[in-house]
């Protein structure tokens, strides 16, 4: 079996930060999303994957190379513009075959894995399986109605009365007929090829298309919200793992992980915590859930629940929480002047104590 992984998009609801760099390579436990997704396909004996990148290519390709780094086989797959799941699939043609193939969105995260709907795949081969998870809004998303035995009898896009809470999530499992449906479908009004009108199509044309319903936890991180529950969730699993150095001024609760070159002074850190590579910490508190990338710096400084990006600096600024702090970006405070100077970029959220 191979993968389609989905690295392209607009991703404007991570504005600003995706303007930059794509959403697909933020940091969930100071790992890029799609190195946690490329280690899944890894886990369930994928070696060959079909990575479709936008206009963020160069970066996706500096990150994870030929594959060869995670043990696997990565080809770039260059899509104009977002027209769509389907079109991914429809430009990937040449890459798949005739082989069946998992397609997943490159910011979805699924930590629990996806050994158990891939060997129900492999046992079964329908034409598709698609992997459902019981939401709370299902009006948000592609909604799957399925029979008692687990097979999907329709599926509707953002239904204003849905029938069931079974939203399609990012994971789906095809054999080649998808090339079939996704040749026979049109744009949808939004002028995208719809993946759930291709598996429709399956569906209505009497191709068997099974529901899988996953329990476990799962996040699309393409909102700042998500992207911290995301985080907070990986972190839940940490262990404590020193390779960096630390004063005996500095006191650590919790598990705590300090790469390597990373130097924390005069510090209290309540895990679970990770500072980067090279990064320093001085006269600070690092509070639960929160991530710092590589070559940061935090002076006199109080964070928690937040995720910090490569080369932030933090000085001299108390009580920040739930925050993400994009690349190389500078929060200090101004004493004296009483009065705030912010430079802040298009589509950026701050939120100050007024
Ligand atoms: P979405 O999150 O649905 O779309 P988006 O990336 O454009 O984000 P936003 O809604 O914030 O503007 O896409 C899911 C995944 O699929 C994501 O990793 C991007 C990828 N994708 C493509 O690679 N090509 C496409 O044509 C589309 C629509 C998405």
């Amino acid at each position: 079996m191979k993968a389609l992984v989905l690295a392209g998009g607009a991703g404007t609801r991570l504005r600003p930060f995706s303007y930059s760099m794509p959403k697909q390579l933020m940091p969930i436990a100071n790992k890029p999303v799609l190195v946690h997704i490329v280690e899944t396909l890894r886990s369930i004996s994928v070696k060959q994957i079909g990575m479709i990148v936008g206009s963020h290519a160069d970066e996706i390709r500096s990150v994870l190379g030929d594959g060869s780094a995670f043990n696997v086989q990565i080809s770039y797959i260059v899509q104009d513009s977002p027209r769509g799941l389907a079109h991914c699939v429809q430009i990937a043609r040449g890459f798949l075959g005739d082989d069946d193939f998992v397609m997943y969105l490159g910011d979805n995260i699924l930590p629990e894995g996806i050994s158990e709907v891939a060997d129900e795949f492999r046992m079964g081969r329908p034409a598709a399986q698609v992997v459902l998870h019981k939401v709370p809004d299902p009006q948000a998303f592609g909604v799957a109605e399925v029979d008692p035995d687990g097979w999907v009898t329709a599926l509707v896009e953002k239904p204003k009365e849905p029938k069931t809470d079974l939203a399609l999530i990012g994971v789906y499992f095809f054999t080649p007929a998808i090339h079939q449906a996704v040749a026979a479908i049109k744009p949808s009004p939004r002028g995208e090829l719809e993946i759930t009108d291709a598996i429709q199509w399956l569906v209505s044309s009497g191709w068997k298309v099974r529901g899988h319903v996953y329990s476990g936890f799962w996040k699309d991180t393409g909102n700042v919200e998500d992207l911290l529950e995301c985080n907070r969730e990986l972190l839940d699993g940490l262990r404590t793992s020193i390779a960096g150095d630390f004063d005996a001024a500095t006191q650590f609760t919790g598990p705590v992980v300090l790469e390597a070159g990373a130097r924390v002074s005069r510090s209290r850190l309540v895990g679970p915590v990770i500072v980067g590579a090279g990064s320093i910490v001085e006269d600070s508190y690092l509070g639960p859930h929160t991530t710092v990338g590589r070559d940061c710096q935090l002076r006199q400084t109080s964070i928690d629940n937040s995720i910090l990006l490569n080369g932030a600096k933090v000085h001299q600024v108390r009580d920040i929480y739930g925050s993400i702090i994009g690349r190389f970006s500078i929060l200090s405070a101004s004493p004296g002047t009483g009065r705030n100077r912010l430079v802040v970029g298009d589509h950026t959220s701050l939120e100050v104590t007024g």
